[in-house]
């Protein structure tokens, strides 16, 4: 028997996501965003697992999963990194804070580093153009960015 991914602590959390609604289906963000909080992605069996709890196909929650960028569907570390690439931030000095990021952490765009700490996506407008450029990094944005403030900012994340 495969081991379940979902603990019976998430199970719970889902539940009381949905007791509202008169779908369970109707808590299928809420479910993926507690799994991803829990085990700071979404695998393929942990989807499987939310579909029955949430008595919906497989391939349905995958699709909403795939269509949020903010669900991870691959393995990420401990601190996720989001690069704004949209015009204001690419104005702004897109390219050198990518550039500084790379290879500070040796790492490119999908990568995670070698002891998880980050992993390094690209995301479009924070909605924060007036201060550009700009990075999230978990649920942090930070703004104004030069690669100077980069390396302060990164050390706060272990
Ligand atoms: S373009 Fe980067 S925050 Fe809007």
């Amino acid at each position: 028997m495969t081991e379940k991914v979902l603990t019976s602590g998430d199970i719970s959390e889902i539940e009381k996501a949905y007791q509202h609604f008169p779908l369970r289906s109707a808590a299928c963000i809420e479910g993926l965003k507690i799994i991803q909080k829990n085990h700071r992605w979404v695998s393929d069996d942990a989807v499987k697992e939310l579909a029955e709890l949430l008595e919906m196909s497989p391939a349905a929650i995958d699709s909403i999963a795939t269509y949020y960028s903010l669900i991870f569907r691959k393995p990420v570390g401990r601190h996720v990194i989001m690069v704004c690439d949209s015009v204001s931030c690419w104005i702004m000095g897109y390219e050198g804070i990518l550039n500084h990021l790379k290879n500070r952490l040796n790492i490119g765009y999908g990568e995670t580093t070698q002891e998880d700490r980050f992993t390094l996506l690209s995301i479009c407008c924070l909605g924060t153009c007036d201060h550009a450029p700009a990075i999230m990094i978990n649920n942090d944005l930070h703004r104004d960015l030069t690669p100077d403030k980069l390396d302060a900012i990164l050390e706060t994340y272990k």
